[in-house]
């Protein structure tokens, strides 16, 4: 049976710490290998993306295979042909898949019959490769992750998810706000033994990291009159920056739509480390290709 990565509860602890440590290697060596060479990985995406296409890409040509891209409009997913066959397909000719789903059940259901492994790009419940990336540069400007407070301010959506999943692993211990009716799932927060809090400036008091997304995730478009009305008063500012820890670090996992989750001038200031983020998207990828379709151990 594959292995998949459709939520970052499909690693313990051990696989976490491997994948992370592998990153870190392949940061620090700018590694180019041949764990993929032969190998092709096929790229769904029902959603637009930057970093995760480009990421996913690059390190699978960094590992010597090759990344084919599939729009899932022309592809028909799920309209022209079932997701199961698709998937049936698919695994005849590729190494892995990676998708970016609207609904999590289509993730799962590649998963459960492509017959290679399948990477979740992002899907409305999950987004594990950009916690990957958050913890590689929470552990880069904190030097660990165990009891790192982390304060996410915000949506109660599939970034926070994977984070809290992530923190059930690592030992940070996590303060979440939203308004009311944006929390995420309770088992999520009970898992990770995470805080929530509805006012925002209590909840990044004493934090090492500030973390925040979009209000208005792809999808819920016609949802944005309320959420940004909704979330109001729950802009990472300044003002909320300079009520956190000295020296905490602000993140976002991008797109970012400034004015509202965020100013400017956090995003762009001495706190942020958002682009390292991104650029750790790619060190992150890498290292879930090198171990999931690329052979490497998960010892290390
Ligand atoms: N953070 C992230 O997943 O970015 P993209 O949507 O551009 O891939
Ligand atoms: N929560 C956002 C993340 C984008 C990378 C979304 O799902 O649109």
């Amino acid at each position: 049976m594959p292995r998949h990565l459709l939520s970052i509860a499909d690693l313990n602890a051990d696989e976490l710490a491997a994948l992370l440590k592998t990153a870190e290697r392949f940061k620090k060596t700018r590694y180019r290998g041949s764990e993929l060479r032969g190998k092709t990985i096929a790229m769904i995406f029902e959603k637009p993306s930057l970093r995760t296409r480009t990421t996913l890409e690059v390190a699978t040509v960094h590992l010597g295979g090759y990344a084919v891209y599939l729009d899932a409009k022309n592809v028909g997913l799920g309209e022209r042909e079932s997701v199961r066959d698709i998937a049936a397909n698919l695994g005849r000719w590729v190494e892995g898949i990676s998708a970016r789903v609207n609904k999590h059940e289509t993730v799962s259901s590649l998963a459960e019959h492509a017959g290679v492994p399948v990477l979740n790009a992002l899907s409305d419940a999950h987004h594990p490769l950009q916690a990957l990336a958050d913890l590689l540069t929470l552990k880069e400007n904190l030097g660990r992750l165990a009891g790192v407070r982390l304060a996410y301010v915000g949506d109660g959506n599939n970034v926070l998810a994977s984070l809290l999943e992530a923190a059930a692993l690592s030992g940070m211990e996590v303060t979440v706000s939203t308004p009311v009716g944006y929390e995420p799932a309770g088992e999520l927060l009970d898992a990770a033994g995470a805080r929530l809090v509805h006012d925002p400036l209590e909840a990044v008091r004493e934090a090492d990291a500030v973390y925040t997304d979009v209000w208005v995730s792809m999808g819920q478009e016609e949802e944005s009159e309320r959420r940004l009305h909704d979330f109001q008063g729950y802009t990472v500012t300044p003002e909320l920056m300079n009520a956190a820890g000295a020296g905490a670090v602000f993140l976002h996992c991008l797109p970012a739509h400034y004015g509202e989750e965020v100013t400017r001038e956090v995003a762009y200031g001495r706190q942020s480390r958002i682009f390292d983020q991104a650029e750790n998207r790619l060190h992150t990828a890498k290292a879930v290709l090198a171990h999931y379709l690329g052979g490497l151990a998960w010892s290390g």
